[in-house]
C-alpha cells in the first residue's frame, strides 16, 4: 500500500533537545552545567520518559509539561545544580527549540511529493505549538497531534489511533518516524511502516515491533517514502 502519510514523534526526532541544552552549557557563567550537561541531560530524558511510563502503568496520567519538568528536577537534584535559574532556561528550551537541520526540505520535499505530514508527540498541545512556531515548521505540517486528546502516553496503541482517526488512514498507509527505538519497536507492531531514526547508534530494541526502515537521520526519508 504506497505511503500517503509521514508521521513524526517530536522531541529528537523533528527537534533537537540536545542542541539547545549543550548551548546553554557554553553560556558565561554557566561553569556548574557545563561539566555535567551531558549527562543532566541523559538523566533528565531517561527520568521524563519513565515518569510517563509509570504514569501510565498505574493510572496517574499527567502532561507531558508536567513529567518533564519532574524529570527535569530529580535530574538537577541527582547532579547537584540547585539552581532556579537554571531550571527555568532549561524548561524554556522546550517551548524554542530548533529544528534539526535536513528537517524542512524533508518535510517540503514530502508535500511536494503528496505525502500528508504531521507530528504525533507525548508533548502537550501548548508545548508543541511553541516549539513548531520556533522552528517555523507550522506550513510544512499537516496536523500537530498530541496524546492530550487520549490521556495516554506513547506506546499506549490508544495514542497510534490517533493518525487514522485524524487522517482517515489504514496503519499501513503510515510511514511512522521516531528516533527513541521504543517507540519505533511499538509503532512497527502496531502496523505501521516504520523508520527508526537512530541518530545515537544504538543497538535495536528487544521488543516485540521491529522497525523496517532504519537511518542515521531525516535526509533521505522523503526519497524513501515515495519508494515504499
Ligand atoms: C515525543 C517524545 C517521546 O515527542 O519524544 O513523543
Amino acid at each position: 500500500m504506497p505511503i500517503t502519510t509521514a508521521v513524526f514523534d517530536a522531541y529528537g526526532t523533528l527537534f533537537d533537545v540536545a542542541a539547545a541544552a549543550r548551548a546553554l552549557a557554553t553560556e558565561p557563567g554557566r561553569g556548574d552545567l557545563a561539566a555535567v550537561w551531558q549527562k543532566l541531560a541523559a538523566d533528565w530524558r531517561a527520568k521524563q520518559l519513565q515518569y510517563s511510563w509509570l504514569r501510565a502503568v498505574t493510572g496517574d496520567y499527567i502532561s507531558f509539561w508536567q513529567v518533564t519538568q519532574d524529570g527535569l528536577d530529580w535530574a538537577l537534584e541527582a547532579n547537584g545544580l540547585n539552581d532556579l535559574d537554571l531550571r527555568e532556561h532549561l524548561l524554556a528550551l522546550y517551548w524554542e527549540l530548533a529544528a534539526y537541520p535536513e528537517v524542512p526540505a524533508m518535510l517540503a520535499d514530502l508535500k511536494s511529493a503528496g505525502i500528508a505530514t504531521a507530528i504525533l508527540s507525548n508533548g502537550s498541545k501548548d508545548m508543541l505549538d511553541g516549539a513548531v512556531s520556533s522552528a517555523n515548521l507550522g506550513d510544512l505540517l499537516d496536523a500537530v497531534l498530541s496524546v492530550e486528546d487520549v490521556g495516554q502516553f506513547k506506546p499506549d496503541a490508544r495514542v497510534y489511533d490517533l493518525v487514522g482517526s485524524h487522517f482517515a488512514t489504514t496503519p499501513d498507509q503510515v510511514l511512522f518516524v521516531s528516533s527513541n527505538g521504543w517507540d519505533a519497536a511499538a509503532a512497527a507492531a502496531y502496523g505501521f511502516t516504520t523508520l527508526w531514526a537512530n541518530r545515537a547508534g544504538e543497538p535495536v530494541d528487544r521488543l516485540p515491533g521491529v522497525p523496517q526502515h532504519q537511518a542515521n537521520d531525516l535526509s533521505g526519508l522523503a526519497a524513501l517514502a515515495t519508494t515504499l
